[in-house]
């Protein structure tokens, strides 16, 4: 009988070990994306021959020259859901480049969620500065460096909306949270559908060190990769106050309303070791500290 015991306990700890890798005990993290060729969601904004296709559209790349740079826009406006794309950033001297993706409503009370890659000379870190716009106000930039070089391969970006919390995630570690504090009287993007947008621009007036390197345009054209496009979003008109599956789809469930501990220790660590900006803590900038950081777990 001891013997039994002692041989369930072991079966127990192999599964518990095999569930961990497969990742399905931390429970929180996104659901897998399920890649569409980009023609599917999306369209160009603008510059459309900047735009080139790859393996029946399922691979893109933007191109940045000193004429113009170029985007694309989701055809669809959605209320919550999960957002991701593969992105390889500009290689080699990308100074004075900003690559996004970004989600945002429309009208001058507009909601945004960013993501922005600032771009850098060769051999220099990229920055990564996310922002959360509600009700046409931002300044809430928080600058990151990352822990691997996203100009040698493909890395994900994604967003999970859904009335508890948006969290940018990359290859699924959360790099942030915001949380719905409404109760605070902070206001949170929940009645203004999105679109997803990314686009390839230049910024050398301000994105690195601060605009004092400027774009080398003998090195254009400047190109950004895509792949891996996936959203799964409640889809709704541009007008819609609500979604109408709203609290059925899996990003509504219960585990996906707050990170979990395995979660929280991911941003804990990107908070302590790559953080290099944070709006919650200029006190330079914002003498009074914006009302949802000092709820510290949130900013
Ligand atoms: C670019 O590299 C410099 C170091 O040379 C660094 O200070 C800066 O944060 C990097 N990134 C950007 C976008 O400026
Ligand atoms: C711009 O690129 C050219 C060609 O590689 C190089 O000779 C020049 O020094 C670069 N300029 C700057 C400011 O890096």
């Amino acid at each position: 009988m001891g013997e039994k015991r002692y041989q369930g306990a072991w079966i127990y700890a192999y599964t518990m070990a095999v569930l961990l890798l497969m990742g399905v005990v931390t429970g929180a993290a996104p659901k897998k994306p399920i890649a569409v060729p980009f023609g599917k969601n999306y369209v160009p904004t603008w510059a459309f021959d900047h735009i080139k296709y790859f393996n029946g559209g399922s691979n893109i790349q933007l191109s940045l020259d000193k004429y113009t740079g170029t985007g694309f826009q989701s055809k669809g406006s959605y209320l919550f859901g999960h957002f991701s794309m593969q992105i390889k950033m500009v290689p080699g001297d990308s100074a004075g480049t900003v690559t996004a993706f970004y989600m945002a409503s429309e009208g001058s009370e507009h909601d945004e969620i960013d993501f922005e890659f600032l771009g850098n000379r060769t051999g220099k870190p990229y920055i990564l500065q996310t922002n959360v716009f509600t009700g046409g106000k931002g300044d809430r930039e928080q600058r990151i460096y990352l822990w691997f070089d996203p100009t040698k391969a493909f890395h994900s970006y994604s967003v999970l909306w859904n009335l508890y919390q948006i969290v940018f995630f990359v290859d699924d570690i959360p790099i942030r949270v915001f949380k719905n504090n409404k109760h605070l009287g902070i206001g949170f993007p929940f009645n203004q559908p999105m679109k997803v947008y990314s686009s390839l621009w230049n910024a050398d007036d301000w994105a690195t060190r601060g605009g004092l390197e400027k774009t080398n345009w003998s090195k254009a054209p400047f190109v950004a990769a895509y792949k891996n496009f996936h959203i799964d979003g409640c889809q709704s008109s541009v007008n819609a106050k609500y979604c109408a599956t709203q609290g059925k789809r899996w990003w509504d469930q219960k585990k996906y309303r707050d990170l979990d501990d395995y979660q929280w220790r991911h941003l804990r660590w990107v908070r302590k070791k790559y953080t290099i900006y944070n709006y919650c803590s200029d006190r330079k900038r914002l003498p009074i500290m914006p009302r949802e950081c000092k709820r510290d777990r949130d900013a």
